[in-house]
């Protein structure tokens, strides 16, 4: 994993109030609540008396308790009650859990990965706000959050994975790819076409990038958004549960259609749409060799794997910061 981003771990709606929610991310067991204010809380999952899981413990306000031997912890992770030791005795200041930085931006739990306090807010699509809605569904790989990534940044695949769907017309030949490299970000655009001899065109021979029309974006560390329309967009997030399993949030988010009910009928079909397409990636990728990427391995990669060679690029300098 890259150490020190904010990561998208969650969706807000998967902690309700009340709730104390239990997940494995970056390997690591976390623990979820909220407040009675509804500040959302995350700390490292394993009690530091004996071990056990907080997300079966139990809320008291704004505190949670172990379920094994009741030490009360608070939003900071710190002990502010060991039952055994009586209400009356201090707790020593080395009775203190990992608390990790969290925000809540646009429906999405963002969790900051890595030692340091953070040094910046989150950053999401600027282009994406509460006047869409958007329904979603979760995916999970058994694959590393890298190869999820480099499926999603792919333009070679579509002709091939997608025969029925978002690749058809037999659109073999990659043109550029035209590419927009910002810190922390990537966006590209696709010019297929049917390959009748003539040969690839360069990026500086195609359109100048257009965020107006259809591309596709990228953030780092985990964030992937294909622009459809300025009112149409997928959203995914590639959240990473261990080094070998990804869960994948897909979102579809749209504002052309108001009504209520044709807009949730409009949602459910646009995701099922995606879906089917998740799924004709998923059925490769999870055959690929290794599971996880890096800069420097035993792949030959071409021009059109351009997008994917400026991620593994990006990742390698992040990861060395
Ligand atoms: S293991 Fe949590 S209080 Fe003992
Ligand atoms: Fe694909």
């Amino acid at each position: 994993m890259i150490p020190h981003q904010w990561y998208i771990v969650l969706e807000s709606r998967e902690i309700k109030p009340g709730q104390i929610v239990g997940v494995t991310r970056f390997g690591e067991r976390l623990v979820f609540w909220r407040t009675t204010e509804g500040e959302l809380v995350c700390l490292r999952d394993k009690c530091i008396h004996r071990g056990a899981s907080l997300a079966i413990g139990k809320h008291h306000g704004d505190e949670i308790a172990c379920p094994f031997h009741g030490f009360r912890y608070d939003k900071t992770g710190k002990v502010t009650l060991i039952p055994a030791n009586g209400k009356s005795s201090e707790v020593a200041s080395y009775f203190h859990i990992k608390r990790y930085p969290v925000r809540e931006k646009l429906g999405w739990v963002f969790v900051w990965w890595g030692e340091s306090e953070p040094t910046h807010e989150p950053v999401y699509f600027d282009n994406v706000d509460e006047s869409f809605s958007w329904s979603s569904s979760r995916h999970l790989w058994p694959v590393h959050y890298s190869r999820a990534i480099e499926n999603q940044l792919d333009l070679v695949h579509l002709p091939f994975v997608h025969t029925n769907t978002i690749g058809r017309g037999k659109k073999t030949l990659v043109n550029g790819p035209v590419q927009v490299v910002r810190d922390g970000n990537i966006a590209f655009w696709v010019y297929n076409e049917v390959d009748h001899g003539q040969k690839p065109k360069k990026a500086e021979d195609l359109p100048p990038p257009d965020f107006s029309r259809q591309h596709i974006h990228f953030i780092f560390p985990n964030m992937w958004q294909n622009y459809i329309l300025d009112k149409m967009r997928v959203l995914v997030a590639f959240v990473p549960v261990d080094e070998s399993h990804t869960l994948i949030y897909l979102r579809v988010a749209q504002k052309f259609v108001r009504l209520p009910l044709l807009r949730k009928l409009v949602d459910f079909l646009a995701l099922r749409f995606s879906q089917v397409v998740l799924h004709q990636d998923e059925r490769v990728v999870i055959t690929q060799i290794p599971i996880a990427t890096q800069l420097h391995m035993e792949e030959k990669l071409i021009p059109g794997d351009l997008p994917i060679i400026t991620y593994r690029q990006m990742r390698e300098r992040l990861k060395n910061v």
